[in-house]
């Protein structure tokens, strides 16, 4: 299934083969690696392999992996992905890691909005969570700040290089979300309310005339 999310800074598609490398650069900081199941140090092969496993993993529809795609250089800076998919409950995961130098521009804050609209408009998702590692700070402020609510801590659940770490659950309703309006939103909303308004004129001066 061919999937192109179109954002305003970023899109979320499908990865290609000739990704592999954007991806490796991105990835292969140790500081992608802390918190999240990326190997380390990570080998342009594992990229490689990452976009094959994600061809098969689609297929099935048990999990949609996003490649966030830079805009303005059409290149795979990070990953988005909607995972565990349990159909029945209407719940899925999120799981997600940007290259390090475009930290802090609001991109993934972006990714979250157009996922979240995926999950919930498209998939009829009815709870999307997250689990993050304790303590990684970028991502539980990322979660807060796009509205999803702790919901508790699962105490050893993840044992990382050896060493054991806590899981915090965040999550998000679909009745919670309210999607950031797009340009293109906020111009048939303008459209939307000039229309109102040079209607309500018209009935004034009508009135008036009678
Ligand atoms: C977590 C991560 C995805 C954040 O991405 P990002 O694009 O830098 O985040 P954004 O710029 O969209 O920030 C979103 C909000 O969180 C806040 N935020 C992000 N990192 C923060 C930090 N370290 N301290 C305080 N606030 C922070 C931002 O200020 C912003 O808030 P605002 O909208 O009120 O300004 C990125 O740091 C990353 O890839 N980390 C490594 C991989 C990882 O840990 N993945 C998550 C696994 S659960």
């Amino acid at each position: 299934m061919e999937i192109k999310i179109k954002g305003e800074q970023i899109n979320l598609r499908k990865l290609k083969k000739s990704d592999a490398l954007s991806i490796y650069q991105n990835a292969k900081d140790f500081d992608i690696a802390k918190y999240t199941r990326l190997p380390y140090p990570y080998k342009l092969k594992n990229a490689e392999d990452f976009i094959k496993i994600t061809h098969q993993k689609i297929k099935k529809k048990k999990v949609f992996e996003f490649g966030i795609e830079l805009k303005e250089t059409k290149k795979i800076i990070g990953m988005m992905s909607l995972m565990n998919i349990d159909y029945n409950n209407k719940n899925a995961e999120i799981g997600y890691w940007l290259g390090k130098k475009y930290w802090g521009k609001k991109i993934m804050k972006e990714a979250i909005i157009l996922i979240l609209n995926f999950g919930f408009k498209k998939l009829k998702l009815i709870r999307i969570y997250a689990k993050v590692m304790h303590p990684n700070i970028s991502s539980i402020k990322l979660l807060e700040k796009s509205n999803f609510q702790y919901e508790g801590r699962m105490r050893r659940a993840t044992l990382r290089k050896g060493k054991w770490m806590d899981d915090l659950m965040y999550s998000i309703l679909s009745s919670e979300f309210k999607s950031k309006p797009t340009a293109q939103n906020l111009n048939s909303l303008c459209y939307a309310s000039c229309h109102v308004f040079l209607s309500s004129l018209t009935l004034i001066k009508i009135i008036f005339m009678i």
